[in-house]
């Protein structure tokens, strides 16, 4: 088949140089955001008098035939076209003759391709953007059914302090919401037209730039032609948003897998969300969130491939860049694909609120607030930790607990101790003293609760 571009060349490309070329498998899915930027480009060409309004219309209407065509599967997208843009019109031309030819005219595969890509882009954004809120939805609402429930936090894996749970899980919804409006910006930025960019250096035709980008719900023509063909920053910045948040989800995975396990035993996923073994019948194994955070760095590998291949690119256009769409339809695909499974997994998985105050009352998370408990009697904080550090490694020589000891014997330690202290380091009491702004205190975690879901009606009405 002879090129669209043979003039120069004779078009006829060695086949598997053909093949190499050729990005039809990838670029094919733009399909509608190519033809909304050729009905767009033909509106505007005819508005500035470029071409006749009768030719417009004749090629807006037979690029909305093909677009359904291509929808209803009545017409099949040919693996031998070059890319989506020349499959595209190649159609057209072979439907309205001469008029057909027209439309290529004042732009380039240039703009048209970053133009499509930005397009595109954009509706898989939302779809993250959907995806996000379920998850952070999932996350308050097990939040609020678990606002009084106590587990050990820990430092080091190591049981450190009590918290309750919700408190844990709203520590995931700020990282989400963080991820979101990192999400807000890479999309505002990226929405600027490259369209009337051409090739690279602008055109000679009277051709109205702001009218194009506002057909196609750009905020604005992307300010130099060079930079509108030249710079893939915006692949760059969404593969970065993409790879944080696969980051946060292999952290919550991670986490869910080790309270699933026997030695914690703190959740159980809803079957729904797990396997089982091939050869031993015993196990639930949690493969959903083994493969969220299996599949992240798949996702900073397209983040690395996509810098990579820009690094050393002299401006402007410069077929490398065909390579961009790869990386970020994956990076976007497994983002979508991971958030699809995760909101429901989280939002359905069985919480052992007993075992995890089983496992609070275990570790001597109490500690700090014992030695608050001294200094507040008077003793000096560093004191107060040495003494209590002794107390402790008495109680594990002695198999003992903070609270299995006799005030008498806490008296051999310091005669600021009394009675009272039973009830200031009760687990209760931890939690509860905790009054400092984004603590785990049950105040804070209520407020917390509250704010998080005030986000989630203002972000759901803009979206309406
Ligand atoms: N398929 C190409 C891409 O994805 C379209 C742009 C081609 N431009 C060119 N000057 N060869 O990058």
């Amino acid at each position: 088949m002879k090129k669209m571009w043979a003039g120069r060349t004779d078009g006829a490309l060695d086949k598997l140089a053909d093949d190499f070329n050729s990005s039809i498998h990838i670029d094919k899915r733009m399909y509608k955001e190519d033809i909304a930027g050729s009905i767009a480009h033909a509106t505007m060409l005819s508005e500035c008098g470029v071409i006749s309004h009768s030719d417009a219309d004749k090629i807006i209407s037979a690029l909305a035939d093909i677009c359904e065509e291509i929808t209803s599967g009545e017409l099949e997208i040919s693996p031998d076209a070059e890319d989506i843009h020349m499959f595209v019109e190649a159609v057209l031309t072979e439907r309205i003759g001469d008029v057909g030819k027209k439309l290529h005219t004042s732009r380039s595969r240039n703009d048209q391709v970053a133009t499509d890509t930005r397009l595109y882009m954009k509706s898989r954004c939302q779809r993250i953007e959907e995806l996000l809120l379920s998850l952070i939805e999932s996350t308050v609402t097990v939040a609020d059914e678990h606002k009084r429930d106590i587990m050990p936090g820990y430092t080091h894996l190591q049981r450190a302090q009590p918290i309750v749970f919700a408190h844990h899980l709203l520590a995931y919804a700020e990282m989400f919401k963080r991820d979101l409006s990192r999400l807000d910006g890479a999309v505002s930025r990226m929405n600027v037209s490259p369209l009337g960019a051409l090739a690279l250096a602008g055109t000679t035709y009277p051709i109205d730039r702001r009218r194009s980008a506002e057909l196609l719900g750009f905020s604005a023509p992307a300010a130099n032609s060079i930079d509108a063909v030249s710079d893939r920053d915006f692949a760059v910045e969404l593969l970065s948003v993409f790879s944080i948040i696969m980051m946060h989800l292999s952290r919550f995975s991670e986490e869910l897998i080790l309270w699933s396990s026997w030695e914690f035993s703190f959740i159980e996923l809803d079957d729904a969300y797990t396997t089982g073994s091939s050869i031993m019948p015993q196990k639930k194994n949690s493969d959903m969130a083994e493969l969220a955070r299996g599949k992240s760095g798949r996702v900073f590998g397209d983040l690395m491939a996509t810098l990579t291949m820009l690094k050393g690119l002299p401006l402007a256009y410069n077929k490398d860049m065909q390579e961009d769409k790869e990386a970020l339809f994956d990076g976007a695909d497994t983002v979508i694909a991971c958030l699809e499974v995760f909101a429901p997994m989280v939002r359905t998985m069985k919480v052992k609120s007993e075992n995890m105050l089983a496992a609070a009352k275990r570790g001597f998370i109490n500690a700090t607030d014992l030695a608050d408990y001294l200094t507040k009697h008077g003793m000096p904080f560093r004191d107060a930790y040495k003494t209590v550090g002794r107390i402790v490694s008495d109680c594990i020589s002695a198999g003992k607990t903070l609270d299995g000891l006799t005030v008498a014997e806490y008296k051999k330690y310091s005669e600021l101790i009394s009675d009272d202290v039973f009830g200031e380091i009760s687990l209760e009491t931890c939690v509860e003293k905790r009054i400092s702004e984004g603590s785990t205190g049950y105040a804070s975690v209520e407020k917390q609760i509250k704010s998080t879901k005030e986000y989630l009606e203002e972000r759901k009405e803009k979206i309406q």
